[in-house]
């Protein structure tokens, strides 16, 4: 599958969750149940995408900003995962969320309407389906392996407040 394919459809999955997280109407619970599904696929698409994506294009001018902005949303996007997973109290708990979901919006707008174009533009189809298949292995790959050695390097010491 080509590249820009892929990323665009597991963009779906999320954009369906981080849609409905931010929705008004949706209630603590609910929000709880998403998050536990965006932290799983949250990072198993941002590694992909760096390693399949933003890896082969820091030397390409024009484009390599995206990548390097990307790098930093996805580290924005990871810690506030983590801390997510320690925060007890809920209005804390519910401002980070949204700031989560607000963030994986700006950011997959931007890769969607900015960024993928370009790739399009700048590599062409063979390139694009070879990639896309090493995003699919890494996706998968990294999905099996959820965050386990991550976490516990991140397991903050202020988690016990
Ligand atoms: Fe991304
Ligand atoms: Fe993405």
């Amino acid at each position: 599958m080509d590249l820009v394919s892929a990323l665009k459809k597991d963009h779906q999955s999320l954009k369906k969750l981080y849609s409905a997280g931010l929705q008004k109407k949706t209630t603590l619970e609910e929000k709880k149940r998403i998050f536990k599904k965006l932290s799983v696929l949250v990072p198993a698409h941002s590694k992909s995408e760096e390693q399949a994506l933003y890896s082969n294009i820091t030397e390409l001018s024009r484009i390599e900003h995206f990548a390097y902005e990307g790098f930093e949303e996805h580290h924005l996007v990871d810690q506030l995962i983590r801390e997510l997973k320690t925060v007890r109290e809920n209005h804390v708990w519910e401002a980070k969320f949204t700031v989560v979901c607000e963030l994986l919006q700006h950011h997959i707008d931007e890769e969607e309407k900015d960024l993928f174009p370009k790739i399009n533009k700048m590599l062409s189809p063979d390139i694009r389906k070879e990639l896309g298949k090493e995003y699919r292995e890494l996706f998968s790959e990294h999905s099996k392996s959820p965050q386990k050695e991550q976490e516990s390097k991140y397991i903050p010491t202020h988690a016990a407040h």
